[in-house]
């Protein structure tokens, strides 16, 4: 099985877990995250399956525990752990990936490469989910540079 997958497989048994409702928002929420990542990657020159495991993962701890309280730093932890286990990246990419996570609830700074692909990911997937929402104060800015950067006209004017 490719990466992706194996990552993928591992999120679904959540979906046989309490609380299916929340659990399959949360799911629905990474797979869209995972998608704006793979495109971003593109248009940006980065590795797209990097980004889309990044992007899988990101919320892995309020997935698992829904409790979304400083959930970028302890997800990364987690994350690790998850990936030495499956045993599918190298220490670079774990590194990569986790770091990303750390840093995704920190959408007011900029990091590296990775990590700015993932929080702009996760901002896409939040401003255009349901276009008739607007975005949240603090997704406008990133939302707003992301419009400019695909080229594309804001949908909620
Ligand atoms: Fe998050
Ligand atoms: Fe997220």
């Amino acid at each position: 099985m490719n990466r992706i997958d194996i990552v993928i497989n591992y999120l679904n048994k959540y979906i046989y877990e309490d609380n299916r409702e929340m659990r399959s928002i949360y799911l629905m929420h990474i797979f869209g995250v995972a998608q704006f990542a793979s495109l971003i990657a593109l248009k940006r020159g980065l590795d797209s399956e990097i980004a889309i495991i990044s992007a899988l993962l990101h919320d892995i701890h309020t997935l698992q525990t829904l409790d979304p309280e400083k959930h970028a730093k302890k997800g990364a932890l987690l994350a690790r752990s998850i990936l030495n286990e499956m045993n599918i990246t190298d220490d670079k990419e774990t590194d990569i990936i986790c770091t990303a996570i750390h840093n995704h609830s920190s959408k007011a700074k900029v990091h590296g490469e990775y990590d700015e692909l993932l929080k702009d990911a996760d901002v896409l997937q939040h401003c255009l989910y349901n276009t008739k929402i607007p975005p949240s104060m603090k997704d406008e800015e990133r939302f707003r540079k992301l419009l400019a950067e695909f080229n594309l006209k804001d949908p909620h004017k």
